[in-house]
């Protein structure tokens, strides 16, 4: 029976009671559904899964996600590596606070990401409650966050002269698929405060980076609210820290939740696989 466990942090809970290498009943989904819809990150320990079984549970939620600027692993579509060796000098991969490719019309809800080599120290990912930082944003600020029409874009991580741009992570030798292309100029709005697609709960969505100012407004105007909004939605107070395991599936909700990577493993592997789930929900 599937077991939900609150984690003592602003989002997050620990399922168990469920083995995700075999097909999962109906009632299973469901229960895991709720959970995520309420807790917004899910961590499922001790599930030594493979590529079919990520993919198998990815589907239980919605269609695969599209990802523009990776390439995936070896012998699969869907799954994309991430990935960093030992002895990689790269500056390292989704150290900012993101939503996974909120640049996009019809971004990803949910992303699943599975442990397989972890360090022994450090790669923690971090997650911040969106939900909750609306909540608590402060009159003044929600009123601006309220009619405020997000500019997103991948350019600066993703265009050929981003942080991943051509040529400079092979010079590096980055172990991971990244593909940059000036498709990621591409910019897409979407509200600053968006309600949840399902439970129609609002949350900020997304951040800095990939949100590159505000319609309407001129540059300084909009720098300014758009850092206002980042001190505001990443304080401590609305942050999960997640340390991982191998075998440990971690799935979080796009709509809810900023994430971000961190380092500290420097002479050590690490490697997940992930997938995201797209918005048509099954
Ligand atoms: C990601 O942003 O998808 C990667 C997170 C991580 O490597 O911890």
């Amino acid at each position: 029976m599937v077991t939900v466990t609150p984690i003592d942090a602003p989002c997050g809970a620990t399922i168990t009671g469920v083995d995700l290498t075999q097909p999962l009943s109906s009632g299973d989904v469901e229960a895991i559904r709720k959970a995520w819809l309420k807790h917004l990150v899910l961590v499922f320990p001790d599930q030594p899964m493979s590529d079919d079984d990520l993919e198998r549970f990815t589907l239980y939620f919605g269609e695969f996600g599209h990802d523009p600027f990776f390439d995936p692993i070896d012998d699969r579509t869907n799954i994309a590596a991430i990935q960093r060796n030992a002895d990689e000098t790269t500056p390292l991969f989704a150290e900012n606070w993101h939503t996974d490719w909120s640049f996009q019309e019809t971004p990803p809800i949910g992303t699943c990401l599975l442990g397989l080599t972890i360090p022994p120290q450090g790669g923690d990912t971090f997650f911040a409650n969106q939900q909750l930082a609306y909540e608590q944003m402060p009159a003044p600020l929600k009123a601006e966050a309220d009619s405020a029409i997000a500019i997103h874009s991948a350019e600066t991580a993703y265009a050929p002269d981003g942080m991943y741009g051509q040529g400079k992570d092979e010079e590096q030798g980055r172990s991971m698929r990244i593909r940059s292309s000036d498709e990621a100029r591409l910019k897409t709005r979407h509200p600053m405060v968006r309600p949840h697609t399902e439970t129609g709960k609002p949350a900020l969505y997304s951040t800095v980076g990939y949100i590159q100012g505000f319609e309407g407004m001129d540059k300084t105007a909009s720098d300014d609210l758009l850092l206002r909004i980042y001190h505001h939605q990443t304080q401590d107070q609305f942050v999960y820290r997640h340390k991982w395991q191998p075998n440990m599936l971690v799935m979080w909700d796009n709509r809810a939740v900023l994430h971000k990577a961190s380092g500290g493993y420097d002479g050590h592997d690490r490697l997940l696989h992930r997938t995201t789930i797209a918005e048509s929900i099954k």
